[in-house]
């Protein structure tokens, strides 16, 4: 029930009216007996909506497109991670002072400790953008990590984690693919497109394929390397372990992610 007592959590972005997080979080609220509720914000004016964050003592909240770099001078403090990448999803409000959280690296590399071993192992990433970036910054410091991407400028950025980047091209698809264990595509190619970073004739069997894209559930590039033989995770994974990871640092409980992915299932339809 609300009441005078009920904490307020959100998103901000634009646009934010198709994100599945409102369902996931209220869902955890309910289960978990926690006097809050969570609502997506479209913002247009980032510095009056973080005012508004502090006027109204808003508790925590989610951070997307377009704001994630942006909301950075506008807060009180950083995680090492947010820090090092330049970039927030989440927001924690400590007894009035703002301090900024990235999970996304954090929340694919618990998606892909979930069906595979990851240290030690060779990690070829497709893409170096936001998402690229949070992800190269984390398994960087337990594996082995080749980013290449569209703009070599991007990739070669990233080579300051300690990884090596390079070009997307054919001839480095097909050299990496034969190198790595891991592939992860961090690329937006797939999203709502029947289309895939990896021509059909560089496949290679026996690889872990994770798309962090999650519309549609089977992309193009799970689709067929399933068919090749890879084991496939789909990006609703990375989408619930970062949100799992949003939601213990506002609240401290550790939630229940087969439950989390229900209800994304759920809100997806
Ligand atoms: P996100 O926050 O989801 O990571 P982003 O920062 O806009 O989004 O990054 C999108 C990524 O997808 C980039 O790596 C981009 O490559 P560029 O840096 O060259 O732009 C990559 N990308 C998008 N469309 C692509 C395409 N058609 N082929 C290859 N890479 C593509």
């Amino acid at each position: 029930m609300i009441d005078a007592k009920t904490k307020l959590y959100g998103l901000i972005g634009k646009p934010v009216e198709h994100s599945l997080s409102p369902a996931i979080h209220n869902a955890l609220f309910k289960k978990y007996n926690i006097n809050a509720v969570y609502l997506a914000f479209e913002v247009d004016d980032l510095e009056s909506a973080v005012k508004g964050i502090r006027g109204l003592k808003i508790s925590g909240l989610n951070v997307t497109m377009p704001y994630k770099e942006q909301i950075l001078e506008f807060l009180d403090g950083l995680s090492e991670e947010a820090n090092a990448i330049g970039s927030v999803n989440t927001v924690v409000n400590r007894e009035g002072k703002l301090i900024g959280y990235n999970t996304d690296g954090i929340g694919t590399l618990k998606a892909l400790k979930r069906f595979t071993e990851v240290e030690g192992k060779r990690v070829l990433l497709l893409g170096a953008g936001g998402a690229g970036k949070a992800i190269t910054y984390t398994l960087s410091r337990l594996a082995k990590v080749v980013v290449l991407n569209r703009t070599e400028k991007k990739a070669k950025e990233l080579e300051k984690f300690g990884v090596k980047g390079e070009k997307l091209s054919k001839e480095s698809l097909e050299y990496y693919l034969s190198w790595a264990d891991i592939v992860i595509n961090a690329t937006s190619l797939g999203m709502n497109e029947d289309k895939t970073p990896i021509p059909k004739e560089l496949l290679k069997e026996k690889l872990v394929v994770f798309d962090i894209v999650y519309s549609p559930l089977e992309t193009k590039l799970l689709r067929e390397t399933r068919k090749f033989g890879c084991l496939t995770i789909d990006g609703l994974w990375m989408l619930i372990y970062q949100g799992a990871e949003s939601f213990r640092l506002w609240t401290g409980v550790k939630p229940d992610v087969e439950f989390m992915r229900k209800v994304a299932l759920e809100a997806l339809k």
